[in-house]
């Protein structure tokens, strides 16, 4: 798919989403805060939604701010040029939301106690999601078959770079106590369990009827319906809404749906080489 594009540290940027300059801002001299949370995902693998389980966290359960305010006004996007104002305007303690790769990171994160929480999902309905996503994003400017689509994600040639490299950098953190990882499977396998491990990695004593109701607001079924999350209202400059929808399907394995044989055993092949060195076991690599 083309796109205006940059290219920054090796990693390909859009011209009407993104700035070299905003960018190198954020890595070298953005303020990070000690009470920050940065929701940090390759794009399409959960962001909304853990954005929606650390907001309801914030506020013990009660869903009035997931009702009332935009997610992307809760939780900005930081290296969007619309984002960080917003960002910078946000009451503390802040929820950031961010695709950007661990290399070009604001360098403070990693010298101050703010946390980091990295969402990962299984690459190939990252694909599929991001396949169907992109059809609705302005910034493309011609519609690229699956093939070819499969081969660009493959290679990293698309927005944000390569999957692999995302994951990998973002995984180097894991020795830093400040940074958790999970999964989009996890969250979808237990999503109880997976709010009471964020709580406790976050710091935050929620009690059993508090917890309930971040799991009650945070399903696919409520966040579909909740219009200050489900994408409904947002810039109409940047999705066109009539090609499809942000809360698609909200299942793992929908790659089995769209990928041939042949292609599922490529994508093995390309993961299995570019993953040989990380000692993660990731639920999606026993199917
Ligand atoms: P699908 O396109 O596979 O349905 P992101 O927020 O990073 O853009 O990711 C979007 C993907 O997360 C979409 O996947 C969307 O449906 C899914 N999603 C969002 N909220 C979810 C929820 N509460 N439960 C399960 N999946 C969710």
């Amino acid at each position: 798919m083309t796109f205006d594009n940059f290219t920054y540290k090796g990693v390909k940027f859009s011209q009407e989403i993104h700035s070299e300059k905003q960018l190198s801002y954020l890595e070298n001299e953005f303020k990070v805060f000690d009470d920050d949370v940065y929701c940090v995902t390759f794009p399409k693998s959960g962001t909304h939604w853990m954005g929606e389980i650390l907001n309801l966290i914030k506020n013990k359960g009660d869903p009035t701010e997931c009702n009332t305010v935009l997610s992307m006004q809760r939780s900005p996007w930081f290296e969007c040029i619309t984002g960080l104002p917003d960002v910078e305007n946000l009451a503390r303690p802040r929820i950031i939301s961010s695709h950007l790769p661990c290399h070009v990171f604001a360098k403070s994160v990693f010298e101050s106690k703010a946390k980091v929480l990295y969402t990962i999902r299984n690459p190939k309905d990252v694909f599929v999601s991001r396949f169907h996503f992109n059809k609705m994003l302005k910034i493309y400017k011609d519609e690229r078959g699956f093939q070819d689509s499969l081969n660009d994600f493959l290679q990293g040639n698309i927005m944000f770079g390569s999957w692999f490299d995302h994951v990998k950098g973002w995984l180097q953190m894991t020795k830093h106590e400040n940074f958790f990882y999970i999964t989009y499977e996890e969250l979808q396998q237990d999503l109880r369990g997976s709010v009471v491990r964020i709580c406790k990695f976050l710091g935050k004593e929620l009690n059993d009827e508090e917890i309930d109701s971040v799991v009650k607001h945070s399903t696919f079924d409520t966040m579909k319906e909740n219009k200050m999350c489900n994408g409904d209202v947002t810039q109409a400059h940047i999705l066109d809404k009539s090609k499809g929808t942000l809360m698609r399907k909200g299942i793992s394995g929908d790659w089995k749906n769209h990928l041939t044989v042949a292609q599922s055993e490529y994508f093995d092949k390309v993961y299995q080489e570019k993953m040989k060195d990380v000692n993660v076991k990731f639920s999606w690599e026993e199917n």
